[in-house]
């Protein structure tokens, strides 16, 4: 198949890789001249290094062969099955391009944008194709971090996010469907929560910049490569993430009230994460899953011991 990208800046050429490494035909388009140019060598450094670490099963040149750069939206989006549109992250910029995309493109093909934070009603406003758009957010690098989110207006077609979400999973991401949109969707919600809190605790003198990485590098991120935090927090109690909830839920919430905010952890939303838990591990199982959990714990801490630390590469 054909994939239309608009827009060669960094995420726009990181999808073309994507496509591009699944087999996918890519013609990705800009306006600018320059960063068509720009776009085609990052292009040709990210499959050598993707092939250097193995990653790529296909020699990079013949993965490269398959993307185009070009200078006309018109060319670049005909007879595509979708459309990724990786414009500046403004709507001023990104409504006029959808009404262009929506004149240029079939009946039944997907308008995804990789927008971090822009909805998709927003985008659609006033577009007589709003039914065809929808947000897909990757992650960046989403050749090495494989999961996008898939966030449909009301307006968005069920079979448009669904075709969408094919494509994506044939492409080797991991499609998470959210259920209604919300701003930043749920990667950068989270990842703005923990850095809410890291800028907190540096204003105040609790730590420092590179040790409260670290925290996240060696510890919280370690676990984190490996299961969720609702996984996490299930695995780290007996009894599960409600006997958790119970013993951890207050110190929590006085944690969250001195930043001024007041989200309990109700009874019932205890019971309603506690099922889906349930669901996913019975607790006859948990402690399997917690010898599990260390065994790929061991894996990583092997793996990091095999790496070069800095230093011997700076001594090298
Ligand atoms: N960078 C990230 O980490 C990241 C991650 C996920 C999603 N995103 C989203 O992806 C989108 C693109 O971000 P980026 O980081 O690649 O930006 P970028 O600035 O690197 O690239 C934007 C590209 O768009 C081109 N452009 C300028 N005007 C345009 C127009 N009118 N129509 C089409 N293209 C135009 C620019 O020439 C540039 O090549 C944004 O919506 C951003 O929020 C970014």
């Amino acid at each position: 198949m054909t994939i239309g990208i608009a827009g060669a800046g960094s995420i726009g050429v990181a999808m073309a890789v994507v496509f591009a490494r699944a087999g996918h035909q890519v013609r990705c388009w800009d306006p600018y001249p320059d960063s068509c140019r720009r776009a085609a060598s990052e292009l040709r450094d990210r499959l050598d290094r993707l092939h250097a670490g193995g990653l790529l099963d296909e020699e990079a040149d013949l993965v490269g062969s398959r993307v185009a750069f070009v200078g006309d939206l018109e060319v670049a989006v005909a007879d595509v099955a979708l459309v990724q549109e990786c414009a500046p992250e403004r709507l001023d910029v990104k409504q006029p391009l959808y009404a262009r995309l929506a004149d240029l493109t079939g009946a039944d093909v997907p308008l995804a944008s990789s927008s971090s934070a822009l909805r998709a009603s927003l985008l659609a406003e006033g577009n007589p194709a709003a039914h065809r758009i929808l947000v897909a957010h990757p992650a960046n690098p989403p050749y090495l971090l494989p999961v996008i989110e898939l966030v449909p207006s009301t307006a968005t077609r069920r079979s448009i996010t669904e075709r969408a979400a094919a494509l994506y999973a044939g492409a080797g991401l991991h499609p998470i469907a959210l259920h209604r949109e919300v701003d930043g969707f749920v990667f950068n919600r989270l990842q703005g929560a923990l850095l809410r809190e890291a800028y907190c605790l540096v204003r105040d003198g609790v730590v420092d910049v590179d040790d409260l990485d670290a925290v996240v590098t060696l510890g919280l991120g370690r676990r984190w490569s490996v299961i969720g935090p609702f996984e996490t927090v299930d695995l780290n109690t007996r009894g599960g993430i409600a006997a958790h909830a119970e013993k951890m839920g207050p110190a929590y919430e006085r944690m969250g009230r001195e930043r001024g905010q007041h989200d309990p952890w109700t009874p019932d939303l205890v019971a309603t994460v506690a099922a889906q838990r349930r669901a996913l591990l019975p607790l006859e199982e948990w402690d399997g899953r917690v010898a599990w959990r260390d065994d790929q714990l061991i894996e990583r801490a092997r793996s990091d011991e095999r790496r070069p630390q800095a230093d011997e590469i700076a001594t090298a």
